[in-house]
């Protein structure tokens, strides 16, 4: 009897309990721009800061404090910046499971950005990998800024000198996702036929050139106006979403890399050999997001793997020097090169995150701060 008020006590108590921990927790989670006592920056520099998630109204071109070196790290002068859709996702804070990570009521982190090339300005005294003057690129959050300092064993490399800045800053998570998603996740194979679906977005027209460089035989799909786009980039084959569907296409493939994920895990199963590889990368555009958006394509693909003879897996990215280095001597040997759609200012910021959450960029969107 006594256990049994217990135990009823304890389902009303804990789950309230839990409720009142998380509005707690939600209300007092906050960032630096609450701060009153933060003083005037000494030594400024601009950058692109956000108190609040939001539009890309929320976005300011502040003066903050320019970062010094640690011992550990690099100063780079930010000559161009990228950006993607990891950067909406962390200003809208969605889908809101990110926020666990992010921040839940306000970003922790107030600093927009990661995709960078530049020229190191100062080194931290255990730094011998690089040197002030080398002109490098990577990948390190708050990199919508004049200035970013960059642990040097991490993911910084030096820019190959046939690279521009623009180029350079175009390559860290687009790049990167494409390499990993056909390497890793496709193990893609000369002579294997590969189908990349959104090839004309930012990971796609890295995904066509390095599945090329891999000896596969590449299907990009996309729409018509940038059907030449992707074929002059070194697909064998383009196919225009808006007059045929891929998955309808009776064609199969070995390795289907996903950026868009706009047909069921049947559909793609359909046109995948039996042996075949499907990649979720991502997809999905700000409207879509709700709380946990395209990470309900991943939990279907983990559950559907074990049942079916393909593959069906999904990558996280992980930018590392390794394989930026692996892209520089791709880029050096120009088989990869970088797609530039537009190019903005640092004080345009808003306008280029407007226009890459619009899910139609031909290539890379690219912050030009020389
Ligand atoms: N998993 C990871 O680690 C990881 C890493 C990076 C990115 N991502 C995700 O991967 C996705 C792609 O990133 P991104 O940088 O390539 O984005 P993006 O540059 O914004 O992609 C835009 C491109 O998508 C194309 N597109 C839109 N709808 C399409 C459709 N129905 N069929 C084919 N193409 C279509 C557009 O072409 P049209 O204008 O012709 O439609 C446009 O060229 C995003 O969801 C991003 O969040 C994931």
């Amino acid at each position: 009897m006594k256990l049994k008020r217990v135990l009823g006590w304890s389902a009303i108590a804990i789950p309230l309990a839990l409720l009142v921990a998380a509005f707690i927790a939600y209300w007092t989670s906050g960032n630096t721009c609450d701060d009153p006592n933060i003083a005037a920056p000494g030594n400024p520099m601009q950058a692109i800061v956000y108190c609040d998630y939001g539009s890309a109204d929320v976005l300011r071109l502040e003066n903050i404090e320019k970062p010094v070196p640690a011992d550990d790290q690099v100063l780079v002068k930010v000559r161009a910046a990228a950006v993607n859709p990891l950067d909406w996702h962390y200003m809208r804070g969605t889908p809101y499971i990110m926020r666990i990570e992010a921040g839940l009521r306000k970003p922790k982190d107030t600093r927009m950005g990661v995709d960078f090339a530049g020229t190191v300005e100062a080194v931290g005294r255990n730094v011998t990998r690089f040197k002030p003057g080398d002109d490098v690129f990577g990948g390190r959050s708050g990199a919508l800024a004049e200035y970013v300092t960059a642990r040097a064993d991490r993911a910084v490399v030096l820019k190959p000198p046939n690279l521009t800045f623009e180029q350079a800053a175009a390559v860290p998570i687009a790049a990167i996702t494409a390499l990993q998603g056909l390497r890793d996740e496709g193990k893609v194979q000369p002579g294997q036929k590969v189908l990349i679906n959104g090839a004309s977005g930012g990971v796609g027209t890295f995904a066509v050139q390095i599945a090329k460089s891999f000896g596969a035989n590449v299907t990009g799909v996309c729409s018509g106006r940038n059907a030449d786009l992707v074929r002059s980039i070194g697909a064998d084959h383009v196919i225009d979403y808006t007059k045929e569907d891929y998955t309808q296409s009776g064609e199969h493939y070995d390795v289907i890399l996903d950026n868009v994920a706009n047909r069921s895990l049947s559909d793609n199963r359909r046109v995948l050999k039996s042996d075949g590889k499907y990649v979720l990368i991502g997809g999905g555009g700000p409207n879509d997001q709700g709380w946990i958006g395209p990470l309900a394509g991943p939990v279907k693909t983990l559950f559907l793997s074990p049942f079916v003879s393909q593959d069906m897996g999904m990558l996280l990215a992980e930018l590392n020097k390794e394989d930026l280095t692996i892209l520089s001597d791709l880029m050096q040997a120009g088989k990869v090169t970088p797609v530039i759609d537009r190019r903005y200012r640092l004080s345009e910021v808003p306008a280029a995150i407007r226009y890459l959450e619009e899910g139609r960029a031909r290539g890379k969107v690219v912050i030009t701060l020389e």
